[in-house]
């Protein structure tokens, strides 16, 4: 790649992150009760005294962070980022600032080590995502997207609650969480919204937050970690940018220069378990998400929200296999590869490592695919999913009759079995000259 067209450089460690292109999400808290959204809270305006059920009933009886890992690991995924906090503020770990914790729900035992210790175990990465908006402290003050934004005393209630107390507890768990857990590869803030406002309650940003001392802190105490873009610092302060629950079509820029860029997705819409949501994503869907994301030179976080008993449902660990059966097969297609320099022809995706191009093709063709102005690029051809070699012929002229002329090169046909190979997305496998 040349020099122009990758990201500056940052100050988080992105060599193992553009590698290893593919995460896991977990969204898991107290919400996982209610089972109707994460954000639950504020979508019924419920005060905390409604919302206490939750955390009196939370008790996860079936919770084994080592079949978690197990799972990411053989879906092909080689880091994790786990809800630490959401924005209800629950902590599922044993946070000495606040009682509102897991260790004293009924479960009753620290959820966060074992956590981290089994996904190391694994061999993935380990990610913390930390809500700065906190819907349970009583000093963070109401605003538009508070559960009690719509309640008569609101504005009152604001009078007593001091954002400055709210910013230490913040950067006190922050160290927390960056001092008692070992090395932690990825710090996932969600979200900033200065510009919101509601009945003159305004929204939160990096003042709010302090973000400029609570990123300086971060970096050191853990250097090379990975911290992303939602503290509303300016843009070249964030190591990956997230567009969430959208599918970039091309290299994600950020003031017209590419950046790192990591897209969030879901199984099925919504990140916390969410019982009666039907729409879950077909497996086309979901290998499609990644090789996009891959072949416009970005990663893919994936999310799982896990049951209150704080298993994977079946639902999931369907859309898992998915990943781990194509995985198998393809992941050469996945780490270490970026956007190619070239164009890939229609209904298909490139990605590229080096000189090792991968067509990606989403929709099985009659017989052949033509690449204009390949003739005399390629080596060697193969399907990757079994190694069986792809015969090509080079045409001087006409398949592609402008594209032949402006290139002023020949076209490479490859020539594909009839029947597309049974698997989710077939890819050949190109060595370049
Ligand atoms: C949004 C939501 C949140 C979710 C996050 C993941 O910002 O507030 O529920 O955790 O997206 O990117």
């Amino acid at each position: 790649m040349t020099d122009i067209l990758k990201p500056n450089p940052v100050a988080g460690d992105m060599e193992w992150f553009v590698h290893d292109r593919f995460g896991m999400f977990i969204h898991w808290g107290t919400y996982a009760l209610a089972a109707r959204h994460e954000w639950v809270k504020n979508h019924e305006r419920m005060d905390d005294a409604a919302y206490r059920k939750y955390f009196t009933y939370f008790d996860p009886d079936l919770y084994d962070p080592a079949a978690w890992a197990r799972a990411a690991r053989k879906a092909g995924m080689k880091y994790v980022v786990l809800t630490t906090k959401h924005h209800e503020g629950f902590c599922l770990w044993d946070s000495a600032y606040t009682d509102y914790k897991v260790t004293n729900t009924p479960y009753g035992k620290d959820a966060l080590l074992p956590f981290v210790d089994a996904f190391r175990a694994e061999g993935l990465k380990v990610g913390f995502y930390y809500s700065l908006i906190d819907w349970h402290h009583p000093d963070f003050p109401i605003d538009g997207i508070h559960p009690l934004r719509d309640h008569p005393d609101a504005v009152e209630m604001n009078k007593s609650r001091d954002i400055g107390k709210y910013r230490e507890y913040l950067h006190n768990q922050v160290r927390e969480l960056l001092t008692d857990f070992g090395k932690i590869d990825i710090l996932w803030f969600d979200f900033s919204y200065p510009t919101n406002e509601h009945r003159g309650m305004r929204g939160k940003g990096h003042e709010d937050w302090g973000s400029d001392e609570l990123l300086t802190m971060i970096r050191e105490l853990q250097p090379g970690i990975i911290v992303n873009n939602r503290l509303n610092l300016p843009a070249d302060r964030a190591d990956i940018h997230t567009p969430e629950q959208y599918q970039p079509t091309e290299w994600v820029k950020v003031d017209g220069k590419r950046v790192y860029w990591e897209t969030c997705q879901t199984f099925s819409g919504s990140w916390g378990y969410y019982r009666d949501e039907m729409t879950w994503k077909s497996p086309e869907q979901l290998i499609r998400m990644l090789v996009n994301s891959v072949s416009c030179g970005g990663n893919l976080l994936m999310n799982v929200g896990p049951t209150a008993r704080g298993a994977f449902d079946d639902r999931a660990c369907k859309a898992l296999q998915v990943y781990e059966h194509w995985m198998r097969l393809h992941s050469r297609s996945i780490y270490g590869c970026t956007q190619s320099e070239f164009d890939a022809p229609a209904d298909c995706r490139f990605t590229q490592n080096g000189k090792r191009l991968y067509l990606h093709i989403f929709a099985w063709p009659f017989r052949a695919i033509h690449l204009p102005g390949f003739a005399g690029k390629v080596d060697y051809a193969q399907l990757l999913n079994d190694a069986s070699e792809v015969l090509m012929k080079e045409t001087e002229e006409d398949v592609h009759a402008n594209m032949v002329e402006t290139t002023g090169c020949g076209t490479l046909t490859l020539e594909l079995p009839v029947t597309k190979p049974d698997v989710t997305v077939p890819v050949v496998e190109l060595f370049l000259k």
